[in-house]
């Protein structure tokens, strides 16, 4: 009898995340609260095949592949830096067969569009983890904080995994729940990258997040608390970030209202509310992103505008009328991560 040795080759594999840009609500998310975020047309692919018993991923942005064992572990001390995302995906997905192929971004790294959350979770579908949105936006979040320590909430992969085409996402952080809210068609979302690379954003960004569990520890859930909460703190900076995260969350609750009623005059002024709060009360603006929302603020046909993420550098996001800003191309809300299995 004749044995065919003929092996089929492995299907081809096209995993893609879009970047979010958050309309508003940020720093609200690691104390369980609101934020509107929508899914963009900017984000990472990843091409390849599962194969051989080791992951080589080669990327356009680094000088270096990330070349892993299947059974790589401790991904904090993976070399080069940006493999240990990959590291810390494989720690978990934890793969039977290897995987080799390329990384393309059309993302800013650390713009504040979510590049590494977008990185993550494209490299997550791509070795084969669950295309379930909350889990996969689990495993991200587990990724990042195991990958460089940084304590980020689940905003960014719930956006990336829930989006959905031409509408921001109203997430409550608490509940996990992600409610699609149209976005009124005459307006456009604009994102300005500021230049500015973000500094000391990992110790900054624990430090925000400790201040307000500290504030938590004092007058319970930020979630739920009230103005009158938040006078019975003693400490005049704890009082200032706790004033940002119930004054944000309302702001979250009324953006929502205003775009589904496509009240954008509305729309914008909550946009601006949120930048002065996390300017002055949260203190995580520079003065260059102050200047790009000033600026905007002062031309005709822009609703609003605020810097977006968390903060320190990255991008401005505007609401305007369209052709306000000609030299900027919108932003378009689109569906949420996906994965392509193709035969050869
Ligand atoms: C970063 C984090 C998010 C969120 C924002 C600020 O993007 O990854 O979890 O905390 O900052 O809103």
């Amino acid at each position: 009898m004749a044995v065919s040795t003929h092996r089929r080759p492995a299907p081809s594999i096209r995993a893609h995340a879009p970047g979010r840009v958050n309309l508003i609500g940020d720093h609200t998310d690691y104390t369980g609260g609101l934020a509107l975020p929508m899914a963009i047309d900017l984000g990472t692919t990843v091409s390849g095949e599962r194969s051989g018993d080791k992951i080589v991923l080669r990327s356009d942005a680094e000088a270096e592949p990330a070349h892993l064992p299947l059974d790589v572990r401790e991904a904090r001390l993976v070399e080069p830096p940006w493999a240990r995302f990959v590291a810390a995906v494989v720690e978990q997905v934890r793969p039977a067969v290897g995987f080799t192929g390329e990384v393309a971004s059309s993302l800013p790294l650390g713009g504040g569009l979510a590049s590494s959350a977008s990185f993550t979770i494209a490299v997550a579908l791509a070795l084969g983890a669950t295309t379930e949105p909350l889990a996969l936006s689990r495993l991200a979040q587990e990724a990042e904080h195991r990958a460089i320590g940084v304590p980020c909430g689940i905003m960014d992969q719930l956006a990336i995994t829930g989006g959905v085409a031409g509408h921001a996402l109203l997430l409550d952080c608490q509940e996990l729940t992600v409610a699609p809210v149209p976005l009124p068609a005459e307006v456009n979302v604009l994102v300005l990258d500021s230049g500015e690379k973000r500094r000391l954003t990992g110790s900054a960004y624990a430090e925000r997040r400790a201040q307000c569990a500290a504030a938590e520890a004092e007058i319970g859930p930020l979630r739920r608390a009230t103005d009158a909460d938040v006078t019975r703190l003693q400490d005049e900076v704890l009082r200032r970030r706790a004033h940002h995260v119930v004054t944000e969350n309302q702001r979250v609750r009324d953006m929502a209202s205003a775009l589904a009623a496509s009240d954008v005059v509305a729309a914008g002024e909550l946009m601006s509310a949120s930048h002065a709060s996390l300017r002055d009360d949260f203190e995580v603006s520079t003065d260059r992103l102050d200047h790009l929302v000033a600026s905007l603020a002062e031309t005709p046909g822009v609703y609003g505008a605020r810097l977006t993420g968390a903060g320190f550098g990255g991008c401005v996001v505007a609401v305007a009328r369209p052709g306000a800003v000609p030299w900027t191309t919108p932003v378009r809300a689109v569906d949420g991560a996906s994965i392509t299995v193709s035969p050869r």
